[in-house]
């Protein structure tokens, strides 16, 4: 009885956030269009995993923002919905497909990205995965190994194989997207987080290797996003209430609310920021 009037109160409670949250939130994406917000202009941008959720956000603002941005995912049919998409917003897009673990594919998206625009300043690898559910030492070896290709060592491959383009930019910088679960991991989905967590020792290493040739290296950690790939932490009442619970702002993000910190850290505003990461997560706890 007890725990049914706090369970009601609190759901009253949170959706009275939520619906305060909720136009605040509308607030600022009907005002987005209207701001006059030219960071990027100039520039080309890489965005992997980009026809959907946080990535296609993520391009979306970088083009709002001037720049031409190459859009990819492994499935055509998503791709050309996507730069479709942002077309008809007036946005300068292509897009091509990559799966970011063939390296064929990842050799394409540089060669197309050179040939439609001309060279490359922002990279934002944004591709990963997360296969299984279960205790870290309960999982197979293949899908410890098939989470480590795709979210760190593609990752590795795509920085790596776009430094001859990036070292011709005046202004080149590269984005990481990690995860609020590589600072605090997540139950059941223990070796996604372990490899989050690889991707901000990536991070640091690598920002410091790179700053000689002038290459910034930064991420972004996001918190729980509503999207299709973060569907079980919010899908039931009692997974949505848990996530709400742990944030500070009792709401859950949104794919777009990803992108202004992006472009930030892509912009000539982060021009003396490297080696760090920007976590977005509407408070959640964050120490490593
Ligand atoms: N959502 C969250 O709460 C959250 C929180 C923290 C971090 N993140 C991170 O944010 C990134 C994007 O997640 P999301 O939530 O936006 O996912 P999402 O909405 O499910 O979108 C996934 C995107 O990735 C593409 N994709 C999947 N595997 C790929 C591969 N191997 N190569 C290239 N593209 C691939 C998909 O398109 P195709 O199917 O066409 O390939 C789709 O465009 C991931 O790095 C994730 O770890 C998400």
């Amino acid at each position: 009885m007890i725990h049914n009037t706090i369970r009601i109160r609190f759901t009253s409670f949170t959706m009275l956030r939520m619906a305060i949250n909720q136009n605040i939130r509308k607030l600022s994406s009907n005002t987005s269009c209207l701001i006059k917000c030219n960071r990027l202009e100039g520039k080309v941008a890489i965005v992997t995993a980009s026809t959907e959720g946080i990535g296609f956000a993520i391009a979306k603002r970088l083009a709002q923002e001037g720049a031409k941005v190459m859009i990819s995912s492994r499935k055509e049919s998503n791709v050309k919905k996507a730069v479709d998409k942002l077309k008809s917003e007036g946005l300068q897009v292509a897009g091509t497909v990559c799966h970011v673990g063939k390296a064929e594919d990842r050799k394409n998206l540089f060669e197309k990205t050179k040939k439609d625009f001309g060279g490359l300043d922002i990279l934002v690898s944004n591709a990963a995965i997360s296969p299984a559910v279960g205790p870290v030492l309960e999982s197979t070896e293949q899908i410890w190994d098939k989470i480590f290709d795709i979210n760190v060592k593609c990752t590795f491959l795509l920085m790596k194989e776009s430094l001859p383009l990036l070292k011709c930019s005046n202004s080149p910088s590269i984005i990481i997207t990690s995860s609020i679960a590589g600072y605090q991991p997540f139950n059941l989905i223990g070796i996604y987080s372990i490899s989050k967590t690889a991707l901000l020792g990536l991070i640091k290493a690598t920002a410091d290797e790179l700053a000689n040739d002038g290459i910034r290296v930064n991420g972004i950690a996001p918190g729980i996003i509503k999207t299709k790939f973060s569907k079980a932490l919010y899908e039931s009442e009692e997974a949505h209430d848990i996530a709400v619970m742990s944030c500070s702002m009792k709401r859950l993000g949104m794919p777009d609310e990803i992108g202004g910190a992006t472009a930030f850290l892509a912009s000539d505003d982060a021009s003396y920021i490297t080696g760090e990461i920007i976590i977005i997560s509407g408070g959640m706890k964050s120490r490593l």
